[in-house]
C-alpha cells in the first residue's frame, strides 16, 4: 500500500471528478467545450485554430485581457476616490508587449510601463500617446533616454545615480523638461504567500531607502528634471496584501521626510499581483487588493499627517496571463515506471521551454487539459515536456490528464498570456510560434510566427541575397 508521501503526484494535485473541466481560475471566461467536447475560445474551436494556424500557438482571449483591464482601473479608481486621491494604472508589458495588445489596455483606459527601447518603439508604433508611458530599467542607455526624452515619454523611472547624470545632460542638451520618480528598494521582498522584509538587499534595482533622499536632492537642482515622487515595485506573482502594506510603510516614512525639502505629488507601488497557474491557486480579487493598499497608504499618511499622494500601479501578469491559451499537439507517449507500480505517463508536445521558459527558469506549476475532445480515460498522473533537447523541458509537471490521450490530440495549457511569449528564444532552432487574438468567434494574428527561413536568415554562413549585400 502507497501512503501519500510515496505518491509522485504533489500533495497540492487532487485527482480530478471530471478529467474535461475547465477551472474558472485559470482559463479565459469565454473558455467552454462545444457538443462534441471540443475545447472552444471565444466561441472558436481549438481544433479549427490549431488547422488554421498551426501549433504550437498561443491564443489571446481579447475580452479577457479587456475585462481585466477594465476591472483594475476601476478597482483603484474607486479606491483612490473613497480615500482622496487618484490611481492610475500602467499595463507592464514586459509580461507581453505587442501593438494590439497595446491598443486594447490603452482603450481601456490604461497607460504603459515599459522597460527597454524596444518595448518603448512597440508601443510607439501602437500609437500610443508618449505622455502615457513610464520607463524602467537598471541600465538604459544614453541612446534610449535621448529617445525617451525626445519623444515626450511622461515619466522616467530614475533607478541611479548615474542615470540621473545622464538625464542631467539630455536635458540640457535638449532644452526639455522631464517628469521623473525615483525606485527605492523598500527591503520587502514578496513571492506568492510570504514576504520578506530586510534592511539592506543585495540586488540591482533602485536606490536603498538610505541613498534616496541625496539622490533627490541632487534632482531638485537640475532645472530641467521634475522630481514627481517614489516608486516601489516588491516582487511578482503576489498573493495577499501583507508586503505591499510594509513596503508602502517604509517608503511613505521616506516620501514624508522628502516633502519637507519640496513637493512630492505622487508614490507608484509597481506591480506584481498573483493570478491562478492551478486550480489550488486563490489569488485575492483585485477589488479587495485595491481597496486595502490604498487604505494602507491613506492609514499611512493620516498617521504622518501628509496629504495622500496620487497613486499609480503596474500590473502586467494579473492583465494578460489568464487570457493566453497555449495549442499544443501530442506527438509522442511514454510510460514510465517509478515503482511499486507507479507510473508517470510523458506526452511529447511540439513546442516546450522556447514558447514558455517558465517551469525551466522558476519550477513554475502549469496545468492543461485535452482540447480536441473530451477524452473517456481514467485521470492519469501525466507530465507534458516540450520536444527541445533537455530533461529540464518540462511545460506541465504535474497534470492528471485521461488515460487516453494519444498522438494527434491536442493539449490546451492555460494561464499563459503572461511571460512566455516574451520570454520565448530560438533554443534549438525552434521558431517562436503565432499569436492569435480571438473575440467573438473570430480570430486575427497579432504576432506572426518565425518560419526556420527567419531563423536561417540571421545565420551569416548561409549566401543569401542579404548576405551578399554585406
Ligand atoms: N513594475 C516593475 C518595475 C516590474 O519590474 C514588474 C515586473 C512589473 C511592474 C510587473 O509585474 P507583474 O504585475 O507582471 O507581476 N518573468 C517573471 C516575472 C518577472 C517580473 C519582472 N518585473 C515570471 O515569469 O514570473
Amino acid at each position: 500500500m502507497l501512503s501519500p508521501a510515496d505518491s509522485p503526484a504533489p500533495e497540492w494535485l487532487v485527482v480530478p471528478d471530471d478529467v474535461n473541466d475547465l477551472a474558472t481560475a485559470v482559463w479565459p471566461a469565454s473558455a467552454a467545450r462545444d457538443g462534441d467536447g471540443v475545447l472552444t475560445l471565444a466561441g472558436i474551436p481549438a481544433t479549427s485554430l490549431a488547422q488554421t494556424y498551426g501549433t504550437p500557438l498561443l491564443v489571446i482571449d481579447e475580452d479577457q485581457v479587456r475585462d481585466r483591464a477594465r476591472a483594475f482601473r476601476s478597482a483603484f479608481d474607486r479606491a483612490a476616490g473613497e480615500n482622496g486621491t487618484t490611481a492610475q494604472v500602467y499595463y507592464a508589458g514586459k509580461a507581453f508587449l505587442c501593438t494590439s495588445v497595446a491598443r486594447w489596455v490603452v482603450d481601456e483606459g490604461l497607460c504603459i510601463d515599459v522597460c527597454t527601447g524596444g518595448e518603448l518603439e512597440v508601443a510607439l508604433a501602437a500609437g500610443v500617446a508618449p505622455a502615457s508611458l513610464g520607463f524602467h530599467g537598471n541600465n538604459k542607455s544614453v541612446a534610449e533616454l535621448e529617445r525617451a526624452v525626445e519623444v515626450g515619454i511622461g515619466t522616467i523611472i530614475v533607478d541611479s545615480a548615474i542615470e540621473i547624470e545622464r538625464l542631467a545632460a539630455i536635458v540640457a542638451r535638449t532644452d526639455s523638461v522631464q517628469r521623473v520618480l525615483v525606485r527605492v528598494i523598500s527591503g520587502v521582498h514578496a513571492e506568492t504567500h510570504e514576504f520578506l522584509a530586510t534592511a539592506h538587499e543585495d540586488q540591482k534595482f533602485g536606490f536603498p531607502l538610505a541613498e534616496a533622499e541625496e539622490a533627490v536632492a541632487r534632482i531638485r537642482e537640475i532645472d530641467g528634471l521634475d522630481f514627481a515622487g517614489l516608486h516601489c515595485h516588491i516582487g511578482s506573482q503576489i498573493f495577499g496584501v501583507a508586503g505591499f502594506r510594509e513596503s508602502a510603510s517604509r517608503v511613505l516614512e521616506l516620501h514624508a521626510s522628502l516633502l519637507e525639502g519640496g513637493p512630492v505629488p505622487s508614490l507608484n507601488l509597481g506591480g506584481g499581483f498573483g493570478i491562478a497557474y492551478t486550480r489550488v491557486d486563490d489569488p485575492t480579487p483585485i477589488e479587495t487588493l485595491a481597496a486595502e493598499i490604498v487604505s494602507a497608504v491613506a492609514e499611512g499618511c493620516a498617521a504622518r499627517g501628509i496629504p495622500m499622494p496620487a497613486l499609480s500601479f503596474e500590473p502586467g501578469r494579473a492583465i494578460v496571463g489568464a487570457a493566453g491559451v497555449t495549442l499544443y499537439e501530442v506527438g509522442t507517449t511514454k510510460d514510465v515506471e517509478l515503482g511499486s507500480g507507479m507510473v508517470r505517463r510523458y506526452l511529447s508536445v511540439d513546442g516546450g521551454m522556447s514558447d514558455n521558459a517558465r517551469p525551466a527558469l522558476y519550477g513554475a506549476q502549469f496545468s492543461a487539459r485535452l482540447a480536441s475532445r473530451s477524452g473517456i480515460g481514467a485521470p492519469q498522473l501525466s507530465r507534458v515536456v516540450g520536444k527541445h533537447c533537455e530533461s529540464g523541458d518540462i511545460v506541465v509537471e504535474h497534470e492528471y490528464l485521461p488515460d487516453d490521450v494519444a498522438p494527434g490530440d491536442l493539449l490546451a495549457v492555460p494561464s499563459t498570456g503572461a511571460y512566455c511569449a516574451s520570454l520565448a528564444s530560438n533554443y534549438n532552432h525552434v521558431p517562436r510560434p503565432p499569436i492569435v487574438a480571438v473575440r467573438d468567434g473570430r480570430s486575427t494574428v497579432i504576432v506572426r510566427g518565425e518560419s526556420i527561413a527567419d531563423i536561417l536568415s540571421r545565420d551569416a554562413g548561409i549566401p543569401s541575397a542579404d548576405a551578399e549585400r554585406l
